[in-house]
């Protein structure tokens, strides 16, 4: 089952809302923001901030921890997102390795063959995260209060955020700590579709576009000093015969009759990525 939106209208009972109309990210250009230059080279430090204040703001303003106080074991994507997803994990995640699968619930998408060392869980609910048959342990941390992540430096060598990433508030200092989470070498795998808790996604998010989210995702790895260059993978898939990502595709998805979700993923490496 999918997961359902806490507001109407909707197209689909058991879908978030999709997004609005476009428009680019927020980004900051004010100068009071930014870092001091001796951290700017510093590897793992935030060069600039990417978001204006109105890009970080939420149509709900209730904290997050209340909004997620019930557990919700539903899948937020269709079979085909997870499908890419468990595929592109296969492909880029090796045996053996030490996984932190951040803003988790009760599935993580990890490839069902594949034994890792451990895998950390991490999300806002701790009866979601207790379902989850793949995490060796789990916190629980609301990280638009807190972005400090109490995990040892350089100790994961995969970072992994699911269908999330458009409810950070403050992502350049949660990609910093993922920065410093990860091993020299390690990988961050942020993946995304058009589904949202609409009331609880950041502005920038909600006034985009599927173009300026990946731009937008990509820019929170760039803020941070030491990523690599972010690679981006798309999957879009046709709305039933149609060419992909067609204008009728686009309609099809406004009112939730595309046959399949969108599927975005953008990763980047600490420092390198190893052949
Ligand atoms: C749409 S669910 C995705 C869950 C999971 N990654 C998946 O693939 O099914 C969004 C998740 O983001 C997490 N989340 C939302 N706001 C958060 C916050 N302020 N701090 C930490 N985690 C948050 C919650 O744990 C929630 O489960």
């Amino acid at each position: 089952m999918l997961c359902a939106p806490p507001q109407t209208p909707r197209p689909s009972p058991r879908r978030p809302q999709l997004s609005p109309a476009p428009a680019p990210p927020r980004c900051s250009s004010s100068n009071a923001a930014q870092p001091s230059s001796s951290q700017a080279t510093a590897a793992g430090s935030i060069r600039r901030l990417v978001l204006a204040p109105e890009g970080r703001a939420k149509l709900d303003p209730r904290p997050d921890r209340d909004f997620y106080a019930f557990p919700r074991l539903v899948t937020h994507v269709d079979d085909g997102f997870i499908a890419s997803l468990t595929d592109l994990y296969r492909e880029r995640l090796r045996p053996g390795w030490e996984v932190l699968d951040l803003m988790s619930s009760w599935v993580s998408h990890l490839p069902p063959e594949v034994a890792f060392r451990r895998v950390v869980g991490h999300g806002l609910n701790a009866q979601e995260l207790a379902r989850n048959p793949r995490l060796d342990t789990f916190f629980v941390k609301d990280l638009n209060t807190e972005q400090e992540l109490a995990l040892e430096t350089g100790s994961f060598d995969a970072v992994l955020c699911t269908v999330s990433v458009q409810y950070l508030q403050y992502p350049e200092k949660v990609f910093a700590e993922i920065f410093r989470v990860l091993k020299p070498g390690g990988v961050c795998i942020v993946s995304f579709s058009n589904r949202m808790f609409y009331e609880k996604a950041v502005g920038a998010w909600r006034e985009g576009t599927a173009y300026s989210r990946v731009q937008l995702v990509t820019q929170y790895f760039h803020c941070v000093e030491g990523f690599t260059q972010p690679e981006v993978v798309r999957k879009l898939p046709s709305a039933g015969g149609s060419s992909p990502a067609s204008p009728l595709d686009a309609v099809m998805r406004l009112f939730g009759m595309a046959g399949s979700d969108p599927f975005y993923a953008v990763i980047s490496y600490r420092n390198f990525k190893p052949m």
